[in-house]
């Protein structure tokens, strides 16, 4: 292929990708955004294997084919809770790359640069191995904790900003020491690159470790934003236009989308990278108040007879539904009620769940229609004209303390207000706390009442009563 068309194919991927993002941001077009995705980097991939330089084919087929096939197969056996931890190994493939990509431009061939083009080169390959092997390790330690392997308490050193402050500084000596020494052919800023290296891998295990469970979100997201600049760096390593795009189009994607994701916890970013909030979940927090009044269960027969006399009914699904898969039990049972005509909403909290959308694309998977699925601030307002709100497996974004206490952990964060309701019924298995590990008194209520046990099981009862 001809360079000119090399360069045809590379703007028409990188049109694709555009029309991919802004696709992917809305429900109803985020199908066709990942099909405009798919093309695009099938387009990319065919227009840079036949780059008029690219010969050894041979080795680039052995890399794609296994990595394809490998990729293929994982993706389509991850559960959607878990695509977090698969979204996490996968920068950590493009930190890893970014560093390979750096070792071996600088000990490769050299090429034709000489003078301010070499030196420009030389910090272009020490920035990129250094923003790779940070993305790198913190993606696996990022991967560590979400999977549990790793503690998701905040490791705090004392002195902890001093040392990365101490350990950034070092980075920027080895990189003047590196740029002075690189012009030779013998390496002599190989010794510089490699101990920048081990330092940024210990920045990135820090970094992360010093996070607590709860803004795990955040940094993931903030992973995927330091992945794009890596790739970008890599591309302006090799040459290719397209890399440099395609990896400023990830980077600042992720940057946006943690600044969104910092706002819908109302958390600051700074505050998230300087870490330290959340604990392993699963248990309330220590400090804790304990118990606040009276639980009330309730029965699956009573749940069934009060969604029968509601007319308006909003349901607040979380992390345990998608654990359940309690969504395809629950769409049938939506239907029934509102082919009873009543006034059947959804209440999504831009974090409900473990990923951006996670919700969403559950629901659409269920084919529940895209216009009774509100966001927070499209329905909040709403939960005192209701007569039902079902709360389904969600638990810190329906946590009142978040609002009226201000000592909670996750105070100040928007909450879906499910309590102004005339009546809230929260359906999960047990008093365990959620994700930030922090008690919640809306199950002590006087309007809320409990049913305990394991989503979709419950959900099917009731849509055997709701049917008959
Ligand atoms: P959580 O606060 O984690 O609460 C989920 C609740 O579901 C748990 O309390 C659990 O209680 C219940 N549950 C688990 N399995 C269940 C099952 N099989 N059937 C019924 N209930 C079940 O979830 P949330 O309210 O969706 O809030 C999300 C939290 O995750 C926030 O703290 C958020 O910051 C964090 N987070 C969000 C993201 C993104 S981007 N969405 C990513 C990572 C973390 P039992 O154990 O008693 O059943």
């Amino acid at each position: 292929m001809s360079a000119s068309l090399v360069t045809v194919a590379y703007i028409a991927a990188s049109a694709l990708f555009i029309l991919s993002l802004s696709g992917l941001s809305n429900q109803e077009t985020a199908r066709r955004g990942n099909l405009y995705g798919i093309i695009g980097m099938i387009v990319a991939l065919v227009a840079t294997a036949a780059r008029p330089e690219v010969t050894g084919y041979a080795a680039l087929l052995g890399a794609l084919v296994p990595g394809a096939l490998i990729g293929a197969a994982l993706a389509s056996r991850v559960a959607m809770t878990s695509m977090p931890e698969l979204v996490a190994v996968l920068h950590s493939f493009v930190g890893a790359a970014a560093v390979f990509v750096g070792f071996g431009s600088y000990l490769g061939p050299p090429g034709q640069m000489t003078g301010i083009e070499r030196t420009i080169h030389e910090v272009e390959v020490f920035v990129g191995v250094f923003i790779g092997a940070i993305t790198f390790t913190g993606s696996v330690i990022a991967f560590g904790k979400l999977r549990g392997s790793i503690s998701g308490k905040p490791l705090m050193l004392p002195a902890r900003h001093l040392l990365n402050v101490g350990m950034v500084a070092g980075c920027v000596v080895l990189g003047t020491q590196f740029v002075g020494a690189a012009h030779g052919t013998d390496h002599a800023g190989l010794m510089p690159l490699v101990i920048m290296t081990a330092i940024a891998s210990v920045i990135g295990v820090h970094l992360v470790v010093a996070i607590g469970g709860a803004d795990m979100p955040v940094v993931v997201s903030m992973l995927n934003s330091y992945s794009g600049w890596a790739a970008s760096a890599a591309g302006f390593m090799l040459s290719n236009d397209l890399l440099i795009i395609t990896g400023a189009l990830v980077g600042s994607s992720g940057a946006i989308l943690s600044y969104i994701m910092c706002r819908a916890m109302n958390r600051s970013f700074v505050s998230v990278i300087l870490g330290g909030f959340g604990t392993d979940g699963g248990v309330p927090a220590a400090g804790a108040k304990g118990p606040q009044g009276e639980v009330r269960p309730t029965s699956v027969e009573e749940v069934a007879d009060e969604l029968r006399d509601a007319t308006s009914v909003v349901i607040i699904p979380g992390y345990g539904m998608a654990v359940a898969q309690a969504q395809h039990s629950l769409s049938e049972v939506v239907k029934i009620l509102r082919s009873k005509g009543k006034d059947v909403r959804f209440a999504i909290h831009p974090v409900a769940g473990r990923l951006p959308g996670h919700m969403n694309v559950l629901l659409a998977e269920a084919n529940v229609p895209y216009d009774i699925v509100l966001e927070m601030d499209e329905i909040n307002a709403d939960f005192p004209g209701t007569d039902f709100a079902w709360v389904i497996g969600a638990n810190d974004i329906v946590n009142p303390s978040a609002l009226d206490d201000p000592t909670s952990p996750i105070a100040g964060m928007p909450v879906l207000e499910c309590w102004k309701a005339s009546r809230c019924v929260v359906m999960k298995r047990s008093m365990a706390s959620g994700y930030a590990g922090v008690d919640n008194p809306l199950f002590y209520k006087k309007n809320t009442e409990m049913l305990f046990g394991d989503a979709k099981k419950v959900i099917d009862e009731i849509l055997a009563k709701v049917r008959g």
